[in-house]
Order: C-alpha cells, then sequence, then structure tokens
C-alpha cells in the first residue's frame, strides 16, 4: 500500500521507475517522481492510473541525481493529479513522498497552517507546508525543520524529504510504515521494500520506527528525532532477485499458484533434520507449551489460513486454539486466559491491523510467535519469535502461496508442539510424508488446470454471484475461495457453512447461481451432499471439489488422498486456479485488482 523509492548520487530516473513497478503489487491508484539534477534543474511529474501513464508523461530531458517516487494508494483525497506524491511546500523549496496516514493533520492545519494556499486534499501535504513554515519562521535548515515537524505529526509514516536548497541530500523517517536503506557504491537508495531495488543492490539497512536520517550519496546518519544518533548496521539480504520475476507467465498469479509444490518441499526441508525429525526452535515449543490457550490474529487470506491451522493446533496439541480478525481485536481486546500464547500470521510482516494486537501483547508481556514470509518485517522484528514460511516473494496482490505455506508451517509447529507435549496423534503423526503428499497432489492439480478454466468459463465469468459451502475445514477453505474469486474477478462471492445456507441465504440461490461445493470432511461429507441437493433445487449450478475418499460420480474435481487436517492445502488450489481463470478470462488485470494492496500499512 503506497510504494516510495528514493535515490541519491546515481541517475536516479529509471532506477526509482522500476523500482516503483516492483513494488506495483503493494496496490496504488496514481504515481509521481520528483527529479533534481543538481545543476538547478528540477521536474516533479505526476499521472493518474498506472506506472506507464507517469512514464508517458516524462520527457527524455527530465533526468536527476536525486529523486524520490510515489505510487499512491488514496486515503484521504480522490486519486487525482494534485492529490498524487510528491507534494512541495508554497514556495517550491520542500517536496515529500509519505506512506502512512497523519491522523493529527486537520488539527496541524488548523493550528500552524493558517492562510496557506494548499494544491490537494491529502494529509501529506500539510506535512511539507509544516516543514516549509517552520523553516522559514524558525530560519532553520531543511533538516532540522523536518525534525522539528516530525515532533507535531502523529501517525503512521515512511517519509522522503528533498530540500531544494540542498539537493545532495533525501531526508527520511520512518514510524509505523515500512522503509529500508540500500547501500550502494557511490550511491544510495531508501525504498519501502528490499525487492523493489534489489537489481542496484543487497546490502540493506533496516530501519526502525522512530529513525530520522540524512541520506547523501556516499553516506547515512540516523538519529532520533531528538538528534540523538542512533547505530543501524547493514546486512546483506540473500534473495534471488529471479525469484521475483514472472518469467514466462502472462500473471504473478498463476506462477505462485504453481509454485506451491516447491513450497511444501522447501518447508519440510527446513522444517525437517537428516533424521526426519521436526525441527522448531526449542525455545518457541518451550514458550507455547506453557500456555493454555493460543490466539491466532491475522487478517484476509492470513486470517483464513489461522482457521485452518486453529484445527491442527486443537487436534495435535489439546491446547485450545481462538482465532480472531486482528482489526476487531485492536481496541477490543479479547478475554485473556491464564497464560496466553499469540501467533500472527502475516505474509508481509507489515499489516497495520495485526501490529496494533502485537503491541498490545507486547504491553501486557504476552508471549508472541510472528509466521511471516518476510524475515527482517516489523511483526517479526517486534514479535517474540519468528518462523518463516519460506514461500518466496508473493508478488500478485491475490495470496496464494502464502496462504498453503501458512497451513504447511501451523502444521509443522502443531507436531513439534504436540509431541514436546507427548500426544500421541502428534507422535503418530508423519508429517514429512504428508508435506510430500501435498506437494504431489498440488501437482496433479496444477497439472490438470485446463479443467478448472472450462468450469470458470461455463459457470463463473457470466456470474454476477457465486458461493462456496463446506464444513468442517472445508468451510474454512469456502472462505478462502470466496475471497479468492471475489478480489480477482469482481463476482460477488459468499463463503458459507454449508448448512447455514438453509438458514437464511438461500433465499439468493436462482437458476444457475454457481454455487462450489467442496467435499472433505469425514464427519459431514453425506450431509454436504445434501445441502448440495438443496440448491440443485433451486437452480443452483452446481461445482463440486471431493476429496477422493468421498467422490462420486459426476464430481468436478476429484483431489488425491490426503490427511483431513491438510485437506485444505489441496482443496484449495482449484479454488484459486478457478479465481484466477474468471479474472484472466474476464480480461481483468489479474496480478492487480481494483482497489487492493497486498501489504495493507494503514489501520
Ligand atoms: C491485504 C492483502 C491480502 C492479505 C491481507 C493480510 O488485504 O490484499 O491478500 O491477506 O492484506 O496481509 P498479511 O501480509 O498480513 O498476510
Amino acid at each position: 500500500m503506497c510504494g516510495i523509492v528514493g535515490v541519491v548520487g546515481k541517475p536516479a530516473r529509471d532506477i526509482i521507475l522500476n523500482g516503483l513497478t516492483n513494488l506495483e503489487y503493494r496496490g496504488y491508484d496514481s504515481a509521481g517522481i520528483y527529479l533534481n539534477d543538481l545543476n538547478g534543474n528540477e521536474y516533479l511529474t505526476k499521472a493518474v492510473g498506472r506506472i506507464s501513464n507517469l512514464k508517458e508523461k516524462l520527457t527524455p530531458d527530465e533526468q536527476g541525481l536525486v529523486g524520490i517516487g510515489h505510487t499512491r494508494w488514496a486515503t484521504h483525497g480522490k486519486p487525482t493529479v494534485d492529490n498524487a506524491h510528491p507534494h512541495f511546500d508554497e514556495t517550491k523549496r520542500f517536496y515529500l513522498v509519505h506512506n502512512g496516514v497523519i491522523e493529527n493533520y486537520a488539527e496541524l492545519k488548523e493550528k500552524y497552517l493558517q492562510g496557506v494556499k494548499f494544491h490537494s486534499n491529502t494529509d501529506t501535504e500539510v506535512v511539507v507546508q509544516l516543514i516549509s513554515k517552520i523553516a522559514r519562521e524558525k530560519n532553520l535548515d531543511g533538516f532540522s525543520a523536518f525534525k522539528e515537524a516530525l515532533k507535531l505529526v502523529k501517525g503512521s509514516y515512511a517519509f522522503l524529504l528533498v530540500d531544494d536548497t540542498e539537493p545532495e541530500h533525501v531526508f527520511i523517517a520512518k514510524n509505523k510504515s515500512p522503509m529500508m536503506l540500500g547501500l550502494g557504491d557511490g550511491f544510495n537508495i531508501i525504498a519501502s521494500d528490499a525487492i523493489s531495488v534489489l537489481d542496484q543492490t543487497k546490502t540493506f539497512v533496516d530501519l526502525q520506527d522512530g529513525d530520522v536520517g540524512d541520506i547523501t550519496k556516499d553516506s547515512y546518519t540516523i538519529e532520533t528525532v531528538d538528534g540523538k544518533k542512533v547505530e543501524r548496521k547493514p546486512h546483506v539480504l540473500d534473495i534471488d532477485p529471479n525469484a521475483a520475476s514472472k518469467g514466462t507467465y502472462e500473471f504473478y498469479m498463476l506462477k505462485e499458484i504453481d509454485e506451491q509444490p516447491s513450497v511444501m518441499r522447501k518447508i519440510s526441508q527446513t522444517y525437517f533434520d537428516e533424521n526426519d525429525d521436526v525441527k522448531v526452535d526449542p525455545k518457541i515449543i518451550d514458550s507455547i507449551s506453557k500456555a493454555d490457550r493460543i490466539y491466532i490474529y491475522a487478517a484476509g487470506t492470513s486470517y483464513h489460513a489461522g482457521l485452518v491451522g486453529k484445527t491442527m493446533l486443537e487436534h495435535y496439541t489439546g491446547i485450545p486454539t481462538e482465532v480472531g480478525l486482528a482489526s476487531e481485536a485492536g481496541y477490543h481486546f479479547p478475554m485473556m486466559s491464564k497464560n496466553p500464547f499469540f501467533i500472527f500470521l502475516t505474509q508481509s510482516g507489515e499489516t497495520a491491523d495485526s501490529r496494533v494486537v502485537l503491541k498490545e501483547v507486547n504491553k501486557r508481556n504476552i508471549p508472541s510467535l510472528t509466521i511471516t514470509n518476510v524475515e527482517g518485517s516489523t511483526l517479526s522484528r517486534e514479535a517474540d519469535y519468528t518462523m518463516l514460511l519460506e514461500a518466496g516473494p508473493e508478488i500478485a496482490v491475490a495470496s496464494t502461496k502464502a496462504y498453503t505455506a501458512q497451513i504447511a508451517v501451523q502444521a509443522v509447529l502443531a507436531k513439534a508442539l504436540g509431541e514436546a507435549l507427548n500426544k500421541a496423534e502428534a507422535k503418530d503423526w508423519n508429517l514429512k510424508h504428508d508435506l510430500a503428499i501435498a506437494a504431489e497432489g498440488m501437482q496433479q492439480l496444477v497439472d490438470s488446470k485446463e479443467s478448472l478454466k472450462e468450469i470458470a468459463d461455463k459457470y463463473l465469468i457470466k456470474s454476477r454471484n457465486a458461493f462456496y459451502i463446506g464444513r468442517g475445514i472445508d468451510y474454512a477453505v469456502a472462505l478462502e475461495g470466496a475471497l479468492k474469486l471475489k478480489e480477482v474477478s469482481y463476482i460477488q462471492t459468499e463463503g458459507f457453512a454449508a448448512a447455514e445456507l438453509k438458514h437464511g441465504t438461500i433465499s439468493l440461490i436462482e437458476k444457475d447461481t454457481p454455487v462450489i461445493a467442496l467435499i472433505n470432511d469425514p464427519a459431514t461429507a453425506d450431509l454436504t451432499r445434501g445441502n448440495i441437493q438443496e440448491v440443485v433445487s433451486r437452480g443452483a449450478n452446481v461445482v463440486t471439489i471431493a476429496g477422493k475418499d468421498f467422490a462420486r460420480e459426476g464430481d468436478n474435481v476429484v483431489l488425491p488422498e490426503i490427511n483431513y487436517y491438510m485437506s485444505a492445502l489441496l482443496t484449495v488450489v482449484p479454488a484459486q486456479l478457478l479465481a484466477y481463470y474468471a479474472s484472466k478470462d474476464k480480461g481483468l488485470d489479474v496480478d492487480k485488482p481494483r482497489n487492493l494492496a497486498k501489504s495493507v500499512t494503514v489501520e
């Protein structure tokens, strides 16, 4: 959500445009760039829509050795050119890009900026005008004025600021929104995410909340807003830049769906030792073993993965487990058991809603674990422990391989914890074998993707609405299947507990309404068949996705056999493919659905 890239000391334009393109997955609706050639020329260009629109507007002579760029996901003010970043002050001395939300912008405007002429409706412009006002009134240099302004600003931000009286510097500040500093030879880069600039450097400095910095081409100083120096050491990031490239695929989403078998194998390699024993940091297991209740918190797809994790954790460890939406818990904290343990599931490790809960958890000294795909991400740093998903970069906004990786890593945790607690179910569980079965099954499913395309074309693309139904773990997958389909195809889809449909929502079933039924739960498979008949009688077009043991003639997809607790790993694959083809065959931008952001860094 919003992407920022800044460059000092190297022709900046293409690095910024490429970096912003690599950040497109975060979601945005306008883009802009400020360039300064350090020869007295500066250029500001902004465009609504895609980065390609911005590129078209830039003339060849608009170049710079210093530059800041931004993709904006509108919060305050519509996506227009005026509201796009960079923003500037009345005197056009300062240029600012911002990722985050300024909570007290109205108050700042009212108190300090009466009579100032604004050109946008954004919260960000208030900050750049404030910096300028402070610099003029107190006769301060740009960096000092920036720090003074930051003392007044409340909210989340990653800021990049250029003062055109000293254009060889980019000033930065971070609070709650992600930002990394990339170090080069004779140049430095600042970006929301390392992936965006991996072609330029692999050496990064992780910035922390409260950091303010002065970046030039060959130096960086980080300090607090009060001017106290802080040391932030660089580290080399071991990511293959190709892992984030689309290769021969038309869309990342399909590439990422196809990668799931290898992600399962990677998780197996990471979390099992050479004796096939499960391998999880003993400190994590020791800490959770003392818990009388596990609380899983997450958002979106990660929340759905948590619902599957709960069933595994309860079955294999015997510890009662609750799953909640982070956005709901932040300000209505759940009632705690005596010895709670919190698990945060988050692909990005940056979701603001989850972070609010983690802050409260830390305040109460409750132990916590973040399960994430991004090493060094905010939620990883702020929790006591981290387990990595090992899924490789996920670029498509709709999460696929991170979801299955979250389920697999929770399985690893359930196995290790259950063994430590001496649970027979866990000791007897050959999880390594099950992960191999999952990888094989996923491979079979992705290899027969054409049949899902046919179903999507026949039943989905012309529909305005659709339903997913299932019971037990299938209900959790129904929620995820529905989210996947609606987010990328814009077909309004609801996930339902199969039996619950008849308690009201069945009134929406009419001729040709697509209902996708998931059938893997041994306890309820026959009952779900009954629920299918109820919708068939009302004219629904039913698509059945059934486990091998429960399959009947005429089922549309028969899933390879697998342990029930792992079944979500297979059931979700056809659901992901249906969503992919429904979106693609409707001619939509599969990887970047409208209005969505991959990493949601505002509450
Ligand atoms: C956004 C994304 C979803 C994701 C959710 C939680 O809304 O579009 O795909 O599931 O954030 O993200 P996280 O990074 O915490 O898993």
